[in-house]
């Protein structure tokens, strides 16, 4: 060990001395044998703990000199968060900016009445943080130095073996994390087919670990290129290592809880802010595709889905509209601005919504009249190059700048250029905005000498393959040098991008924003300082509305202004079932849980069953669309009468729980209660849960359980040791903590369970839109649990802004023959509770009666079979009743 790492240290000194910087491979292991630091001048206040850190010898130098004096600063933040922060004692480093990431209110605890708490141990420097109540150990860094270099930290802990490791994505790797060989990689990055093991857009150092004795989480706060890496080479059976390439040791710890797992994501939700509530109408169902040809094929895919009578909510086109693929501008010939307006018009009128892509990437056209770049040029708030030139990229036009969200200007430049062109007056008048593209993406995949002949040979952009329509169709029927090197271009540690070098595909590192920071610090962050100026651009030009934005690339804290989809998976079933494990990632952890994949899979062909089963798991994602790529065949729902008849099914089942789902979104947004559930968080102690994600709650209380295999007809699923409801038949089925095979399950449906201890409001029919769907009634659907009670809420606002004027907020108990409904109801929805269904009942009821008084027996039917008694109240959304029978 000692000699691979004294070669590995003479190694990087003879780069230095040669002037030169290239990546050093050394094992990891090998760092344990470093010296670390010693804690001198500890002062202690109780809440806060300060010490000095002094490189105990040589160091380590593996990939730079060690840093000799380091400051530590432990704060007890609240009683379930504790920061700790290392950080260079003498000269300031780079850290997350507080703009973009603000920093929790600290409002300083006592030790004692953590439920957390720190230890250390001085010479050499370690430290743990072990829960108050056990004494277990959470987290340690014993036997593990910390390294501190100037592009090279490292911190390390020991955890039990095989831990239960959630988060740290974006992944397409398994939702419980492999403990034994796990590299994740943060880096944002155009990842098209979303391989495993790879980075890919978005970055979220948080990972939770679960225990049967408790939950808690540990979030890292640092945006620069680094490795997470689970191993087996820890004291306790796993090691988790952190390994990044700049930036400070920033770390919150986050109690979590003994008893209730969804409590951690709470306290996440409190250190990166509640995720933004989003308009009912975002839960429709949305169709997009790349590659629609022109304003005619648009118009067609709505008739389309009218004429079948499938419910589209909200149309979307992709860069298909743009004038050689620049933001900002349509197509004269092939999307004419009259006839987009025509289309948002004619959506408009029949109450749907119209979705554009805005990439950030605009097009470099010195002197060519183009607004949007001359408007940001006159601004100045590109992305500079080190030679104060504008920093160069190639995406979908041709050669390209970047925004630069750091500089002071940038918004007003985005917000002007949305109100431009996305005016209703003379524009087109989208509801949402859909931003890609934002790792930043560039094509250049380096050595990329030179973009403008890259973009020749690229043909960028690709001709339109066929000639323009007649417009009159009626419808419804560089300038720096590419080859420099130095450290933040290509670091000695070399991350595992699989991207390779740091800026290929992407923004140089070495681009300088206007406050001085360089992409290589802050390529991270690039994607949600996108979000925030688009939320702010949207909001702008909708004051008071919720807007809905759909972003590709995300870093902690993004779900605040965003949604996400998971982008550019493939028609696989592979990517089918694993979407399940992604959006379970961002809705259930990360705190965006407006999330979705692209349903029926956007790369490659897709298949009739493959969409069919798709439709339908996808009708459980917070965020509804199919999308697919412009070399693929068309998917939209209506190709394939199975699909068709799969789609129908399913969202008339969504759109009746689309207030259940929405009060749980609102929840959401209230205190970071998550809006889908592993199973594990709702039985913690049953460890066959704990690897589970083919199989997830909607909501708390609905058990998603889709056909998992290709082309099959029956999935095994596990049913915990509880009391669940079959969804269709409203019968009891008791879980017995075993899988069981369900059969001839037919393409048109999916296995669904209501868990027992649930009031589930439902609307009594779904509709072609949400506008119409919020004019039905409402049924109760009361399934008791094993203890023989249940319980629910139902929150109803206007849907649409971003401070209601009103709200409705009702609870629901159900204990022994008698459901008790109250809150307060200053929403006036104008609806009725129609009826409550009571399952499980054992016999015909003598008497039920509504607010005391007899209810009369033809609004009385008892089923002997299913042992559904179903009682038809119609009372108005506007006060508090009792139903109760014996
Ligand atoms: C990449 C996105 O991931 C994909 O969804 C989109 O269709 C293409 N860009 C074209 O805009």
């Amino acid at each position: 060990m000692r000699f691979r790492l004294s070669r590995a240290s003479s190694f990087v000194s003879l780069a230095v001395l040669l002037g030169q910087s290239f990546a050093v491979a050394v094992d990891p292991t090998a760092l344990d044998a470093c010296t670390g630091y010693d804690a001198k001048n500890v002062k202690n206040s109780g809440a806060r703990l300060t010490a000095d850190l002094f490189l105990r010898g040589a160091g380590c130098n593996v990939f730079g000199t060690d840093i000799s004096h380091l400051s530590l600063k432990v704060v007890y933040e609240t009683t379930s968060r504790i920061h700790l922060k290392i950080t260079d004692a003498s000269h300031a480093r780079y850290e997350v900016p507080e703009s973009v990431f603000p920093r929790p209110p600290s409002v300083k605890t006592s030790p004692q009445a953590a439920a957390i708490r720190f230890n250390y141990t001085a010479s050499p420097f370690s430290f743990t943080i072990f829960r108050a109540k056990t004494s277990e150990i959470l987290f340690s860094t014993a036997s593990h130095p910390i390294i501190f270099e100037p592009q090279y930290l490292r911190v390390k802990t020991s955890l039990p073996a095989n831990a239960n490791i959630y988060g740290l994505g974006e992944h397409t790797d398994p939702f419980r994390l492999d403990t034994h060989n796990t590299t994740r990689t943060f880096w944002s990055r155009d990842a098209f087919g979303i391989p495993s093991g790879t980075n890919l857009y978005g970055n979220h150092p948080i990972y939770f670990e679960h225990r049967t004795t408790g939950t808690h989480g540990v979030f890292f706060l640092n945006s620069n290129g680094m490795d997470i890496k689970l191993t087996d080479d820890g004291p306790g059976g796993t090691a988790l290592e952190y390994n990044t390439i700049g930036g400070v040791l920033d770390f919150y710890f986050l109690a979590g809880s003994e008893t209730d797992p969804t409590e951690v994501a709470r306290q996440y939700a409190e250190l990166v802010g509640l995720p933004a509530e989003v308009p009912y109408w975002s839960f429709g169902f949305h169709q997009c595709r790349f590659g629609y040809q022109n304003f005619i094929d648009v118009a067609d895919v709505i008739t389309n889905y009218s004429a079948v009578g499938i419910p589209l909510e909200t149309m979307w086109t992709d860069i298909d509209y743009m004038f050689k693929r620049l933001i900002f501008t349509v197509d004269p010939d092939y999307f004419p601005l009259a006839r987009m307006r025509e289309i948002v018009a004619h959506l408009h009128k029949n109450n749907q919504k119209f979705v554009l892509m805005t990439d950030p990437a605009v097009g470099y056209l010195p002197g060519g009249n183009y607004g949007p770049y001359d408007r940001g040029t006159a601004l100045d708030i590109f992305l500079k190059s080190p030679n104060g030139s504008q920093s160069l990229g190639l995406v979908w036009p041709g050669v390209t700048v970047y925004p630069d969200w750091f500089h002071p200007k940038v918004d007003q430049y985005w917000t002007n250029e949305f109100k431009l062109f996305y005016n209703p007056t003379n524009g087109i008048d989208i509801d949402g905005a859909w931003i890609d593209m934002n790792e930043p993406a560039s094509f250049c995949n380096l050595p990329c000498t030179d973009p403008f002949e890259q973009a020749k040979q690229q043909a960028l952009p690709p001709p339109r393959s066929a000639p323009p329509p007649d417009p009159n169709t009626p419808i419804f029927q560089t300038t720096r040098s590419l080859t420099k090197r130095d450290d933040v271009l290509n670091p000695p540690y070399a991350i595992n991008n699989a991207a390779g070098a740091l800026s290929s595909k992407t923004a140089f590192t070495d681009a300088k924003h206007a406050n001085g920071l360089i992409e290589y610090d802050t390529h991270n962050l690039y994607g949600t300082m996108m979000s925030t100026a688009t939320r702010n651009a949207m909001i702008a030009r909708r004051p008071g509305l919720r807007p809905l934005i759909i972003t590709r690339s995300t870093f902690a804290g993004a779900g605040k202004h965003v949604g996400k989809w998971l982008g550019d998976n493939m028609s696989l079933w592979e990517h089918y079932r694993f979407s399940i494990a992604g959006m379970l990632g961002m809705a259930s952890i990360y705190q965006v849980p407006m999330v979705g994949s692209d349903i029926c899979g956007f790369a490659g062909n897709t298949t009739q069953n493959l969409c069919a089963r798709w439709a339908m798991l996808g009708a459980f994602y917070p965020f509804m669309r199919n999308h697919n790529a412009d070399t693929s065949i068309s998917q939209e729902f209506y190709r394939w009468p199975v699909v068709t008849d799969a789609a129908k099914a399913v969202i008339d089942i969504r759109y009746r729980l689309l207030d259940y789902f929405y009060t749980a979104s609102h929840q959401a947004h209230i205190d970071g209660t998550p809006v889908l559930h592993p199973l594990w968080y709702k039985y913690p102690k049953d460890t066959a849960t704990f690897p589970i994600d083919l199989q997830f709650f909607f909501g708390d209380a609905i058990l998603v359980s889709p056909v998992t295999e290709e082309d099959a007809t029956s999935v095994s699923i596990y049913l915990p040791r509880d009391t669940f409801y079959d969804f269709h038949t409203l019968t009891r089925v008791e879980g017995q903590g075993a899988r069981v095979t369900l059969s001839n399950i037919g393409f048109t449906q999916i296995p669904l369970h209501i868990r027992g201890g649930t009031v589930l409001p439902l609307r009594v029919k779904s509709a072609m839109t949400t506008a119409a769907l919020r004019k039905e009634d409402f049924e109760l659907v009361v399934a008791p649990g094993t203890g023989g009670k249940a319980a629910g809420r139902l929150y109803i606002d206007d849907g649409v802004s971003i401070t209601p004027p009103a709200a409705t907020a009702v609870t629901f108990s159900y204990a022994a023959g008698a459901l008790d409904v109250r809150g307060s109801f200053g929403f006036r929805a104008g609806v009725r509770v129609a009826r409550v269904r009571f399952l499980d009942v054992a016999r015909a009821p003598r008497a039920v009666l509504l607010n005391g008084r007899a209810v009369s027996s033809a609004d009385v039917a008892y089923d002997r079979q299913s042992k559904v008694l179903s009682v038809k109240v119609n009372v108005p959304l506007t006060s508090g009743f009792k139903v109760t029978f014996s």
